[in-house]
């Protein structure tokens, strides 16, 4: 969260990649002037961890508000964050919310049910 790029929505957020080998990737929200070019920092740390190889995840933690100050209000992974976490991450893959004073544990399948995922795309 402190190493945030976000001078348009002032808004920091920080994730922690929790890899099934007991590696951890951190990323941060990146925003660029052409607004749909931002990368969130739950896909920053997905995509720092696969570059490096890393294949299976257990635990994403994502937490971040104005100017870096955390409140109590939930920061929830967007729905492109989603999908992604979908591509590499079954149903049971944990996400905690990380608030000042709490955290909230969910899965992928509660943040993402019904989902497509590349399953669905194998040949019969
Ligand atoms: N953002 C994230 O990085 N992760 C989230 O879970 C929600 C939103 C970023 C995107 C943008 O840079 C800023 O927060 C405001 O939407």
């Amino acid at each position: 969260m402190m190493n945030a790029y976000a001078p348009y929505s002032e808004f920091c957020v920080g994730a922690a990649l929790l890899c099934a080998d007991g590696a951890v990737y951190t990323g941060c929200n990146i925003e660029n002037a052409g607004y749909s070019a931002t990368n969130c920092a739950e896909r920053t740390a997905f995509f720092k961890a696969i570059s490096d190889g890393k294949k299976a995840f257990t635990a994403i933690a994502v937490c971040g508000g104005k100017n870096g100050k955390l409140t109590d209000a939930l920061v929830s992974p967007c729905g492109i964050c989603r999908q992604v976490m979908r591509e590499f991450c079954d149903d049971d893959f944990e996400i905690y919310l990380v608030t000042e004073s709490t955290v909230k544990t969910m899965t992928l399948g509660e943040l993402l049910p019904v989902s497509f995922g590349p399953d669905a795309l194998k040949q019969p």
